[in-house]
């Protein structure tokens, strides 16, 4: 609910179990009063607390109101040089040169349903569910408008952000920076979490107290990154997961991010989110606007399992696009791990022949199938079959793998050429790096501009052809190194600013035509594994490869941290062959089932050389998977331990939304004689049903909530149980 006092410019916002207010001065500087636990009818503005603070200078035109500075004042969207020294949102470069930007509220407007934004990933939905509302702020020397939208999701607790800049005057003006959100807290004693890591080892959690300063986390590398994830929480030093107040804050975006919390002075904090500054620039003409990506807000006043939960939801029924929203996805086999490049046609359809019988559903061919792709060293770009290795084309391919019972899925990497491919021989000025430079590679690879139509539009036909010549159900979208040399052939000197975000807005571009063209074709986004797995790609691709790291062990560390804010139906995970590839650690099929499958599960496996018992294995793993597909899809997520510290096991559960199934899983360390007995303490459940296990005992919901649940001892390094519980 939005609630608008156009007399006191009192603007509240109340979701189920949460309040955010803000109050526009009468200086007309727009404050924030309070972001937290829902609180009804109250001014929350007594909260801003006034006094003359040393070097905190004042506006103009307070005059000797020495006690009014904008450096102490928690501002909704902060300005930039004009007397706030912290974090500034915005800054505006006009032709004289000034970088200032001072914001003065002008009105508001309240809107049905969610507000959209053109070229832009964001939540949906109609006025049943979604409300709008618009704040206006404008810098009238520089004749910029700033629109602030939030839309309201009641029921998930969702506040979303954007914001549109338009320049009003008569000048050009460069865009220097244009922040999504700003939060101030009044406090200072607050965690800053973020979920960081690298190739292979995605999304750790790590957990700081802010400190007097900043922390940040960004990315300056053209995707969001397996580095830092444009996900934060700040939270009370005590939060855990099921106590304890904490924000959540997203950004749904693909590209170069940052993520900063700033300790104050006065001990409050500021978190800003956005679009990173660095490389940034972009040239307003007179009448023209720039739209920042959206971000997303979860308070939880109870810890982390909320905050989580209401993030899924989130997702899942407002950022997630049909027809994938509600489909159940196939269980795939995928033959990267089990060939890499080294494959032909009968090889391919003999290792799907090795997958009937088992319930999966689909085949992929990963990498190696097109150009002069024999290595990763040459090839990307030439998107035409590798006659040699498949002869006839996916005309002859695809129809004898549908005819062992299988869908067919293909891998792609749109965004890259090899230096060994006619397309580069044909256009090498289509890739990005700086004049008189020698080019960066990564995997042996240059990066397309895609921030140019006449790119995009030769990648999105090579893309139709493929896909007009056989049925094809399914994309892997990859894209395997980071950018670098971002200079752009196409864009004036003085446009080079704006080519990291163009890149990303022509990568978005593309995927949604095809999503126009294809509505049914899937999309599994990839970079890498987890290298770009954020909010804006799984607009366009609902899930996503967690990580080329499919060590069962390390998955659950990896998975973990992805939990904290993307849903189950949206990370990639598969069974994989042991030793590991990354690993080299040996797991039981059993186990590797287990923590594949809060996700899209599948298998990247020849599953050819398995033994008649592994097989029986494969065959139950995907009935069971198939079975409680609903459970564990859409059921909520809990994670009952943190496998950073807790090497005994890592365990969680998947509750389904009317609290009537639950499904536990646990997966052991390396294990030590004399095992102590395990209780699994369980979350969400109702405390007075009876659940019955799948052994038949019944606990009810208090004993499993507050007791615990007993765990069976398992000898033996890395085993794992799942245990099924239904209500009577
Ligand atoms: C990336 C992906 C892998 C695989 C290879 C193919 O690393 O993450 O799953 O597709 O590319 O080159």
């Amino acid at each position: 609910m939005i609630a608008c006092d156009a007399q006191t410019n009192l603007f509240t916002i109340s979701t189920r179990r949460t309040t955010y207010q803000m109050k526009a001065d009468r200086h007309r500087v727009l404050l924030h009063t309070y972001y937290g636990p829902r609180v009804d009818g109250a001014d929350l503005s007594y909260l801003i607390r006034y006094a003359d603070r040393g070097f905190s200078p004042n506006p103009n035109e307070v005059g000797d109101e020495r006690d009014y500075s904008l450096d102490t004042l928690p501002q909704e969207y902060s300005t930039c040089g004009v007397g706030d020294f912290r974090l500034p949102c915005v800054e505006f470069e006009p032709p004289d040169g000034s970088r200032l930007a001072d914001l003065r509220y002008t009105g508001y407007e309240r809107r049905p349903g969610k507000y959209a934004l053109p070229g832009l990933p964001a939540f949906f939905g109609g006025a049943e569910e979604w409300e709008t509302l618009v704040i206006f702020l404008e810098d009238a020397a520089a004749g910029m408008l700033v629109e602030l939208y939030y839309g309201v999701q009641e029921d998930c607790d969702l506040i979303t952000r954007a914001v549109r800049v338009v320049n009003r005057g008569r000048e050009t003006v460069r865009l220097r920076r244009c922040a999504s959100l700003c939060l101030d807290f009044q406090r200072g004693d607050l965690d800053f979490i973020t979920f960081d890591g690298c190739h292979v080892m995605e999304r750790c959690l790590n957990r700081t107290p802010l400190r007097p300063g900043i922390q940040s986390v960004e990315s300056v590398r053209g995707t969001s990154s397996h580095h830092h994830n444009p996900f934060v929480i700040l939270c009370e030093p005590e939060a855990g997961e099921e106590w304890g107040l904490c924000y959540g804050a997203m950004l749904v975006y693909s590209g170069n991010f940052q993520a900063a919390a700033e300790r104050t002075q006065l001990e409050n904090n500021r978190l800003l989110l956005g679009i990173n500054p660095y490389h940034f620039c972009w040239t307003l003409e007179p009448g023209e606007s720039f739209t920042a990506p959206e971000a997303a807000l979860i308070c939880s006043p109870d810890g982390f399992a909320r905050m989580s939960c209401q993030f899924h939801r989130a997702l899942r029924r407002h950022l997630i696009r049909d027809p994938y929203q509600g489909e159940r996805r196939p269980v795939l086999i995928n033959n990267w791990e089990a060939t890499e490049f080294d494959f032909d046609a009968e090889k391919l359809v003999d290792i799907a022949r090795g997958a009937t019988g088992l319930g999966i559903e689909m085949f992929v061919m990963d990498d190696g199938w097109f150009g002069a792709r024999d290595t990763d060293r040459s090839g990307l770009g030439d998107w035409s079959v590798n006659q040699k290795k498949l002869p006839g084309g996916l005309e002859a391919l695809v129809p004898r793998i549908q005819a062992l019972g299988l869908q067919f899925g293909l891998w792609v990497e749109p965004e890259m050429v090899s230096e060994r491919s006619q397309l580069y021989q044909d256009h090498p000025d289509w890739t990005l790096g700086a004049p008189h430079r020698p080019q960066t590679r990564g995997r042996s690879q240059l990066v397309l501009d895609f921030s140019r139509p006449e790119v995009r539009a030769h990648i999105y036909q090579a893309l139709r052809r493929i896909l007009d010549s056989a049925d094809i159900a399914y994309l892997k979208w990859d894209m395997n190194r980071s950018l670098s040399d971002v200079w752009s052939a196409a864009a004036p000197a003085g446009r080079q600013g704006e080519i990291f975000h163009r890149y990303v807005l022509g990568v978005y571009e593309v995927l949604d035509r095809l999503r126009q063209d294809y509505p049914r074709l899937l999309i599994e986004g990839c970079s890498g594994g987890g290298g770009r797995f954020d909010a804006g790609m799984l607009y366009y691709t609902p899930q996503i490869w967690c990580s080329d790291n499919t060590d069962a062990v390390d998955r659950l560390r990896i998975q973990y941290g992805t939990s904290f804010c993307y849903p189950v139906s949206t990370v990639g995970a598969h069974v994989s062959a042991v030793p590991n590839a990354q690993t080299g650690r040996t797991t039981d099929m059993a186990t590797r089932g287990v923590a594949a499958m809060p996700g899209t599960f599948g298998y990247e496996m020849d599953l050819r050389w398995c033994t008649p018992e592994e097989r029986e294995t494969i065959r139950r793993q995907v009935a069971f998977f198939k079975e409680h597909y609903a459970l564990i899809q859409t059921g909520d997520y809990y994670r009952l331990s943190d496998p950073f510290r807790n090497g005994t096991y890592t365990a969680w559960a998947h509750v389904s939304q009317d609290r009537r199934e639950v499904l536990v899983c646990l997966v052991t360390g390396s294990t030590h004689a004399a095992q102590p007995f395990q209780t699994l303490r369980l979350r969400g459940l109702e405390g007075s049903a009876r659940y019955r296990a799948d052994s038949g005992q019944i606990f009810t919901g208090d004993a499993l909530m507050h007791a615990g649940c007993p765990i069976p001892l398992l000898p033996g390094d890395y085993q794992a149980v799942q245990i099924y519980f239904r209500a009577e």
